[in-house]
């Protein structure tokens, strides 16, 4: 995939535009360009979809998975996740029905659509146009509590009883998740192939600066001892942010994992029609060590931990980053 091909085109989608009345894949086709505009780790977008009709297999590109952060694929099947969950909640805005099934084995998710039978509308429609706005927000937040009707609404975006949201915002338990942060910082700064991945991502544009300033990122993070200013500042953030977001799973498999993903895209969207901005962390659960002692400050939240964001209001606005067009993501079947 060349570098060169990354593209804020991709955000710009005239809903209007749907084909309702052309053949399955044509509607799958479109429906995709939301996929793609999910949030992944690195923004690596780690998907490809075959499309078959009506059937939408979702695999993962192993090709894009950050194999030094991400050792055990938790990243790359929650950010499969946020992906199908735009796809739902497309799917829902255009009237086609859907269904979602999760495998063991490839491809971990099916997604077929069913244009014979009645629309659900498990998801509130307002979700959709939050798709083409949604963006990661790495400033600092403002000193202002999340409201007590958005913390409903995020809540609400847990549809199933497999995946728990929990929500931090006591200061001493912040406090502690800020210090857990801080040292994950420093260990994965001290790590030569964490920062080599980390830097070849920033270096091709993926997180959408111009081409000098993505070089320059790239050789600061793959060169310079950062570990100590990165902690500082990470630790600020979380510390800044009103509340922190964990998404818990019952259980440690590939479909908890993309339903997880799932559950954070569904956030993440809702968030935005409220102005609230969302930031995943991931450098915690990235240490397995970290990710067990992360779960003892979940007072009696067993499971396994998933996703970790923090939420507020944030202080700047954040640019779209680019993405690959749809085309490199999709195989055809005839
Ligand atoms: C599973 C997952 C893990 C992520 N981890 C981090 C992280 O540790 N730090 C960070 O700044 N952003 C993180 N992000 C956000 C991505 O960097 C962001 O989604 C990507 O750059 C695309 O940008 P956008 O979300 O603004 O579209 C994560 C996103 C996902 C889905």
């Amino acid at each position: 995939m060349a570098s060169s091909d990354l593209t804020h085109e991709v955000w710009n989608i005239d809903d209007g535009r749907f084909p309702a009345d052309a053949p399955l894949p044509d509607r799958a086709r479109f429906l995709l360009r939301y996929a793609i505009l999910a949030p992944s780790s690195h923004n690596s977008q780690p998907w490809e979809f075959h499309v078959d009709g009506g059937r939408i297999e979702v695999h993962a590109a192993e090709d894009r998975w950050l194999d030094a952060a991400d050792h055990d694929m938790r990243e790359l099947y929650v950010s499969l996740g946020c992906a199908v969950e735009n796809l739902c909640v497309a799917a829902e805005r255009f009237d086609v029905d859907f269904d979602v099934a999760y495998h063991d084995d490839t491809p971990p998710v099916v997604v077929t659509l069913q244009p014979d039978s009645e629309p659900s509308s498990d998801r509130p429609p307002e979700l959709f146009d939050a798709i083409t706005e949604r963006v990661t927000n790495h400033h600092l937040f403002r000193d202002a509590p999340l409201g007590d009707a958005v913390r409903d609404e995020l809540r609400n975006c847990v549809l199933g009883d497999d995946v728990t949201l929990v929500m931090v915002d006591e200061p001493e338990r912040k406090a502690s998740i800020a210090e857990l942060q801080a040292e994950a910082d420093r260990l994965q700064m001290d790590d030569s192939e964490y920062r080599r991945e980390l830097g070849y991502w920033i270096g091709i544009g993926a997180l959408g600066d111009s081409w000098l300033k993505a070089r320059i990122g790239q050789a600061v993070v793959s060169h310079l001892d950062i570990g100590d200013s990165e902690a500082k500042k990470n630790s600020k953030l979380i510390q800044s942010a009103p509340a922190v977001g964990l998404l818990v799973t019952d259980s440690d498999d590939p479909s908890a994992r993309i339903r997880a993903g799932q559950v954070f895209e569904r956030a993440a969207l809702a968030a935005e029609r409220n102005g609230v901005a969302v930031h995943p962390m991931s450098q915690i659960l990235e240490r397995p060590e970290m990710r067990t002692e992360l779960t003892s400050l979940l007072d009696g939240h067993d499971g396994s931990p998933q996703h970790l964001f923090r939420l507020g209001y944030p202080r700047a606005e954040q640019d779209h980053t680019p993405r690959w067009p749809l085309e490199t993501f999709l195989v055809e079947r005839p």
